[in-house]
């Protein structure tokens, strides 16, 4: 059976963030779905919930987010429910993957506006969702991080995993490291937002100085984001934003890493 640090985290976390608690399930269709079902029954207590497997799991744009083709503790599966209040969300996603690989690995990039990649391919994925909570927002931050290499599945990329930076480092160990200043994270983000954040965005910014092709038809040179986290492209007609979720960055085939 798994150790988890539930305890270790609790007690590193509840002081700050008053009702909390760390939950462990064997298994779940999704932690996210979980959360965001609790808190549509009024149900908004700040907890940590981590599933050994996810049986539907989910990503971004409606995709499905698989994670229990190898076992229990091929990857890391958690969601981070809390009431939050923040004046301005722009950049959330972002502050949560910067928390992350923070707390991980110097060598580990974003790819904006949610993904933590390493040498090219993608290692964990985040999904932010919220319900309302009263006069708050009730944020559920699901994050899914590879933590056992892959056979390949199909996919065009073969994900990434955490063994391969750092051999020998278990789910357990990733969520003792990333839980705690997470949440720090995310009640500095509510007073602060994503401006002071923006140098240490930019320091790991896979995309920044690459030639990119956005889904709404935008293409150029990302340059990094702006104070909110918006991404910037240097197109032929200036500096575009690009805002919006639905939009898809990857580089443009056979463009140079510094043409614009
Ligand atoms: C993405 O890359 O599209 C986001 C993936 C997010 C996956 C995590 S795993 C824990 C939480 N529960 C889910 O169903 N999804 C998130």
């Amino acid at each position: 059976m798994t150790r988890w640090p539930a305890e270790a985290i609790w007690e590193e976390v509840f002081a700050v963030l008053p009702g909390f608690s760390v939950e462990v399930l064997p298994e779940v269709d999704s932690t996210n779905s979980e959360l965001m079902r609790r808190a549509r029954a009024g149900l908004c207590d700040p907890v940590l919930l981590v599933a050994e497997r996810q049986t539907a799991g989910r990503g971004r744009l409606g995709r499905d987010w698989q994670s229990d083709t190898q076992g229990v503790g091929a990857t890391l599966t958690f969601s981070l429910g809390l009431p939050l209040q923040p004046e301005d969300w722009s950049g959330l996603s972002l502050a949560v993957g910067l928390s992350v690989v923070q707390s991980l690995h110097p060598d580990l990039q974003l790819k904006w506006p949610n993904d933590i990649w390493w040498q090219g391919r993608k290692l964990a994925g985040i999904l932010i969702e919220t319900a309302s909570a009263g006069d708050q927002r009730y944020a559920v931050i699901g994050i899914g991080i590879n933590i056992m290499p892959r056979d390949g599945d199909g996919l065009r990329t073969p994900p990434a995993a955490l063994q391969e930076l750092m051999p020998g480092i278990d789910a357990p160990e990733v969520l003792q490291r990333v839980a705690t200043p997470l949440v720090h994270a995310l009640l500095a983000f509510v007073t602060q937002g994503f401006a002071p954040l923006r140098a240490g965005f930019h320091a790991r910014d896979l995309l920044y100085g690459q030639a990119v092709v956005c889904t709404d038809g935008t293409q150029g040179t990302a340059r990094g984001v702006d104070a909110a986290g918006v991404l910037l492209v240097h197109t032929e007609h200036g500096i575009v934003k690009i805002n919006s979720s639905e939009v898809s960055v990857r580089p443009a085939p056979g463009a140079s890493p510094s043409s614009s």
